[in-house]
């Protein structure tokens, strides 16, 4: 479960990015976080992921203070949750395969153990095709398929996606919304994705988080958002 509690962030330049958020996402949710541009998406991302602390209010993730850990602890809970970003940062040197069994090597899990994850997984994002190839050699949605299939190699409880579909147009952009839709079911992931696409937001309705200056305007349980920016 993911937990926010009055949740206030204020950057050192004086900007309040989020101001008194209060929310909860349960176990298995899908929901979306939609907003214009500056709004405090990607700051809400931050603070789930353990890249920024609140000033103000708790961040909770499966029971975890997130704004409390240690430094040093950060790497390890971030193992245990899965991150995408628009730009696929996928490492270039390594096949696909090789990049989803990376996440999976670091966790000291057996060879065996990795080889059956990382074909199942390439299933999953369907990419059994493409193991071999170098991400180089993949398109815009291939390469985001696999940084999703290397984000839930470890069955992290939640993923986290910002912007997953920025760079891709709206046919890949469909095809994502709907790997992510099936990795939630078929992985019981929770799913929190931001997006500034609206029309992505009216096609695959689902809980619908919105921002607006840092609060939340609008939370919808049947989805849907009325663009205005
Ligand atoms: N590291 C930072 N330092 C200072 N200000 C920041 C930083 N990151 C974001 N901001 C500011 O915080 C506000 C929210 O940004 P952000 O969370 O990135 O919004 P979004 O993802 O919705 O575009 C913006 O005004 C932005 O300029
Ligand atoms: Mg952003």
């Amino acid at each position: 479960m993911i937990h926010l509690k009055n949740v206030s962030k204020t950057y050192k330049n004086g900007v309040h990015a989020l101001r008194n958020i209060d929310l909860q996402i349960e176990d298995g949710e899908f929901v979306y976080v939609i907003g214009p541009t500056g709004s405090g998406k990607s700051t809400l991302i931050k603070l789930l992921d353990g890249e920024e602390v609140p000033n103000e209010g708790q961040v909770i993730v499966n029971d975890i203070n997130v704004g409390k850990l240690r430094h040093s602890r950060v790497p390890v809970y971030r193992r245990n949750i899965g991150v995408v970003f628009q730009d696929f940062r996928l490492l270039p040197k390594m096949t696909v395969f090789e990049n989803i069994a990376f996440a999976l090597e670091i966790l000291a899990m057996g060879k065996i153990e990795i080889r059956r994850r990382v074909r199942e997984v390439l299933d999953l994002v369907d990419l059994r095709d493409k193991a071999k190839a170098f991400p180089s050699e993949l398109s815009g949605g291939q390469q985001q398929r696999a940084t999703i299939g290397r984000a839930i190699a470890n069955h992290p409880k939640v993923l986290i996606a910002d912007e997953p579909t920025g760079n891709l147009d709206p046919e890949k952009s469909k095809e994502i919304v709907e790997l992510l839709e099936k990795i939630n079911e078929v992985e019981n992931t929770t799913i929190v994705m931001v997006t500034h696409d609206s029309d992505l937001v009216n096609t695959y309705k689902k809980r619908t988080i919105a921002l607006e200056e840092g609060c939340i305007v609008s939370d919808l349980m049947e989805g849907g958002y009325l663009k205005h920016d």
